[in-house]
């Protein structure tokens, strides 16, 4: 369903992504992993069409996407929680939800995955404050409304950026109901997540990305067994041989 090829993509003449190749198919778990810098969020500016690629190729069900403005993606089914959430702040968790809402039946033909009521019923705190402006949330709840944002433009492939990042470990239980919810209804997920723990329980496998280029592949009882592995650790560490293998992979615990 997502094909990326050979993508290279970066900020003005600076290229970061240096030939990234990876694929979802449809209703799929995959992670990406990486230590900071590795490129992941430049990854994911460039599939929602917030930086341009400039070189590779990018197809979203057999149709290329390089051509298709930001704004247009999510009617191919792309819906995207970045890491500064942009969400309209001066809104309520209701008007941002609604809007979204909208958008998403318009642009999608009116196929309805998820609706209001159950976006309010995975996260029961924005039900209560569904009158309070957004900019007045804290930074967890506001992940929380980006995340049902994201759903309710009715995708089928979510792409999110580190949704574990600020949240509480009791807060992050209720992402990884999202995570079921997005697997019983067969819609695909691209899970950015430096949290290992996390990102192999909600996924089947992963890409190690490092300085710009996908660097392993993990699948299985690999994939699931990467928490403090040599092998993660390398990635992370650059492949450094006196480095110490353990803890690495392990950072942001949050559950
Ligand atoms: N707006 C920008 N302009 C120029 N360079 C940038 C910009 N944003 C990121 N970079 C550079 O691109 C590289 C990759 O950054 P990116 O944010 O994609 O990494 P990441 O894998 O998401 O890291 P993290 O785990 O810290 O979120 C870094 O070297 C960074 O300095
Ligand atoms: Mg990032």
């Amino acid at each position: 369903m997502l094909t990326v090829d050979s993508l290279a993509a970066g900020y003005g003449a600076l290229t970061i992504l240096q030939g990234v190749s990876m694929h979802v198919d449809a209703g799929e778990a995959v992670a990406v992993v990486g230590p900071n810098g590795a490129g992941k969020t430049t990854l994911v500016r460039a599939l929602c069409g917030l930086i341009p690629v400039t070189g590779g190729r990018l197809e979203k069900d057999g149709a290329d996407l390089h051509a298709t403005p930001a704004k247009e993606r999510a009617a191919r089914g792309l819906a995207v929680v970045l890491e500064g959430r942009h969400l309209f702040g001066e809104l309520t968790v209701r008007e941002n939800l609604v809007l979204a809402e909208r958008h998403g039946l318009r642009t999608r033909g009116h196929r309805r995955r998820f609706s209001l009521d159950e976006v309010m019923a995975l996260f029961p705190i924005l039900e209560e404050k569904r009158r309070q402006r957004v900019q007045l949330l804290s930074g967890g709840q506001q992940q929380m409304v980006a995340i049902g944002r994201a759903l309710l433009l009715q995708p089928d492939l979510l792409i999110m950026d580190e949704p574990s990042t600020g949240l509480a470990p009791k807060v992050f239980k209720d992402i990884q109901v999202v995570f079921d919810t997005l697997r019983s209804r067969r819609v695909g997920l691209l899970l950015i997540e430096q949290n290992v723990r996390i990102a192999a329980a909600a996924t089947g496998r992963a890409y190690v990305m490092a300085m710009g280029r996908v660097i392993d592949e993990l699948n299985g009882i690999d994939w699931q067994q990467a928490v403090g592995s040599d092998r993660l650790a390398r990635a992370y560490l650059g492949g450094h041989p006196g480095s110490r293998a353990t803890s690495i992979p392990e950072m942001k615990v949050a559950a």
